[in-house]
């Protein structure tokens, strides 16, 4: 099915019911004669109730006003999500029964992602994120189609709710602009990191932590931080449209030396207690490669594997993964290489229906065979033009990894201002 022209307004993390994506699935499962045995949802929604309401409890009345609204959206959608998922289920297929549905725990989702498509037959897993039902933080170890926990740390203290406040602090979306945090970060020196540590939080030798919720405001409420916070760095925190200061730099810079220095510290921890040599990597902090990068240079793991949908959209593979082996308790074939084909999972196109779209549109387009498209492309990017490169299957997950990516030439200063501009228009 070719996606309908109104499909194509892009909504960033959109949390609608994804009929496009079941109805993909449920056509490439048609396609090569599969049946359908379970549908696996990625969370226990009766547990993130739970939490929502012994939070409020333990900070009343403080929340309240934040409370009401949460509950009412709880009440009214969320406590009968099974219910709804089936109701929507039974759209595609009227035979759907209930029994096919599941539910898996966030974590294990997060960890069976991180595990199941990696090379490795034993690993320590290492899950990490803003909040599952309760958990934050949690490690696994897995061997074959066996993964269980070793240890986790629960909310309210979280290296991701951290993360995101101080990315709500320097005026980016949470839940989405923590990538522009850490692409500030290097421009800024970490000077805010030694307050960071001394006032918001407590890292042990071992890398578990505590903060200081007094700075905070996220487990009582829709903030994230509370005035103690911004009195301490002495700012108020920045709004979207401010411009960029070095403050915002350096304590992008500060944020990002702390993370890392959480997750090298657990991750040492676990090498050194386990001497396991493999280790795989989930959650949404685990989309920070920066961190990443830097643990493969600090840690005494041989091998690291990153699931490349780190955040909750993997936990779609992971919870359908946790079906299979551990509920089903299928034997694990593992490749050498991995699982997730690079991320390339998505839809693709035949060159008749990218033609028969086209002409639909009415566009003028012509056909480059080999060198001239490089050469071309290269040419247009050269003259300051921007390129939408398009081709085989579409990646799994937030990362542009070539097959959908807008190319640019990045030694031109304004080249991402003048094309917002452009878009604008
Ligand atoms: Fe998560």
């Amino acid at each position: 099915m070719l996606v309908k022209k109104r499909d194509l307004q892009g909504k960033k993390h959109d949390s609608s019911f994804p009929f496009l994506a079941i109805n993909y699935c449920l056509k490439q499962a048609k396609n090569s004669n599969l049946e359908i045995e379970a549908f696996v949802y990625y969370e226990k929604p009766i547990r993130v109730f739970m939490r929502l309401l012994e939070t409020y409890f333990n900070t009343a009345p403080r929340g309240f006003s934040s409370f009401l609204p949460a509950m009412k959206s709880w009440i009214s959608e969320k406590l009968f999500i099974k219910y709804n998922i089936i109701k929507q289920l039974k759209g595609f297929d009227p035979n759907i029964e209930e029994d096919k549905l599941f539910f898996s725990e966030h974590h294990l989702s997060h960890a069976a992602a991180a595990f199941y498509p990696s090379p490795f037959k034993k690993a320590i897993i290492l899950c990490m994120d803003a909040v599952g039902e309760w958990v934050t933080t949690s490690a696994w170890t897995g061997e074959d189609n066996k993964i269980e926990p070793i240890w986790e740390i629960d909310f309210p203290d979280s290296i991701g709710m951290l993360y995101s406040a101080f990315t709500y602090y320097c005026g980016f979306k949470v839940n989405s602009g923590e990538y522009k945090l850490m692409g500030l970060a290097p421009y800024g020196k970490p000077k805010y990191y030694e307050i960071i540590k001394k006032k918001l939080i407590t890292i042990r030798e071992d890398g578990s932590f505590k903060l200081n919720m007094k700075y905070f405001k996220y487990h009582r409420g829709l903030k994230m931080i509370s005035s103690k916070f911004i009195n301490l760095f002495g700012h108020n925190p920045r709004d979207p449209k401010d411009s960029i200061e070095e403050f915002h730099m350096d304590i992008a810079s500060s944020i990002q030396a702390v993370t890392e220095e959480i997750i090298i510290k657990i991750v040492n921890n676990l090498s050194l207690k386990t001497n396991i040599e493999n280790l795989c990597l989930s959650g949404g902090v685990a989309l920070n490669c920066v961190a990443n990068g830097k643990l493969l240079e600090n840690s005494k793991f041989k091998n690291i594997w990153v699931q490349p949908a780190s955040g909750d959209s993997g936990s779609a593979v992971g919870s359908a993964l946790s079906y299979l082996y551990i509920h089903k308790k299928k034997e694990r074939i593992i490749k050498n290489t991995d699982s997730m084909n690079s991320s390339y999972l998505g839809p693709e196109f035949q060159e008749s229906q990218i033609r028969e779209y086209l002409d639909s549109l009415d566009v003028k387009y012509k056909k480059l065979e080999g060198n001239n498209l490089f050469l071309e492309t290269a040419e247009k990017l050269s003259k300051g033009l921007v390129v939408g490169w398009f081709q085989d299957k579409m990646e799994y997950g937030p990362r542009s990894l070539g097959n959908r990516s807008i190319l640019g030439d990045p030694r031109i200063v304004d080249m991402q201002k003048k094309n917002e501009y452009k878009n604008k228009k």
